[in-house]
C-alpha cells in the first residue's frame, strides 16, 4: 500500500468529507467518492472516515474489502486491463493473466512498486471476436498469448511511446 496521501491528495479528501454529515450510512458513498477522486482508496482516507463517521477503523477497513470495487493502491501509469469474459476466459485469458503477474510480479488489484503498471481483470470489452484480449492504457492487444506477453511490455518499460 502506498504509504503516504499527497497535499492534493488530502485537499480532495477534505472536500469530499466537507461534503457530507458525518452519518454512518453515509460509509459506503464516501468510500465510493473519494475512489472516484483519488483512483483508490487510501489508509489515512480511510482512517479519517471513521474519525469522521466515528466508527472503528476496521469497520470501514472490512467493508472497503468486502466489495471488489474498491482499490488501496494507485492505478500504475499504464493500467492494464484482462478480458476474462466467457470468450476470452475459454481461448485462454487466465493463462495471459498468470503470464502477466508473473512478468510484472503483482497479482490482479496490484500496482507494480515503480507505480508504472496496474493490473485489473474485466469480464467483457465488447470485442470477444478477437478474444483472448488485454487493453494496456488505451490500446487494445488481440489474440493474446502467454509469449506475447512480455513482447507487449517492451514499449511501456521503456517508455518509448507517443504520449
Ligand atoms: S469476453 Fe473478452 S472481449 Fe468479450
Amino acid at each position: 500500500m502506498k504509504k503516504e496521501m499527497t497535499g492534493e491528495e488530502r485537499e480532495k479528501l477534505a472536500g469530499i468529507i466537507h461534503g457530507y454529515r458525518g452519518e454512518r450510512r453515509e460509509l459506503i458513498p464516501l468510500l465510493q467518492e473519494i475512489q472516484e477522486e483519488l483512483g483508490y482508496l487510501p489508509r489515512e482516507a480511510m482512517e479519517e472516515i471513521a474519525n469522521f463517521l466515528r466508527i472503528p477503523k476496521v469497520l470501514v477497513w472490512g467493508v472497503a474489502t468486502f466489495y471488489n470495487q474498491f482499490r488501496f493502491v494507485p492505478l500504475g501509469k499504464y493500467p492494464i486491463r484482462v478480458c476474462l469474459g466467457t470468450a476470452c476466459h475459454l481461448a485462454g485469458g487466465n493463462l495471459i493473466l498468470e503470464a502477466l503477474e508473473r512478468e510484472l510480479n503483482i497479482t490482479v488489484g496490484g500496482t507494480t512498486e515503480d507505480y508504472k503498471f496496474s493490473m485489473e481483470r474485466v469480464a467483457c470489452i465488447g470485442c470477444c471476436m478477437l478474444a483472448p484480449v488485454v487493453v494496456i492504457k488505451t490500446k487494445i492487444y488481440p489474440g493474446m498469448t502467454p509469449f506475447k506477453v512480455e513482447e507487449s511490455l517492451i514499449p511501456y518499460k521503456q517508455d518509448s511511446l507517443s504520449p
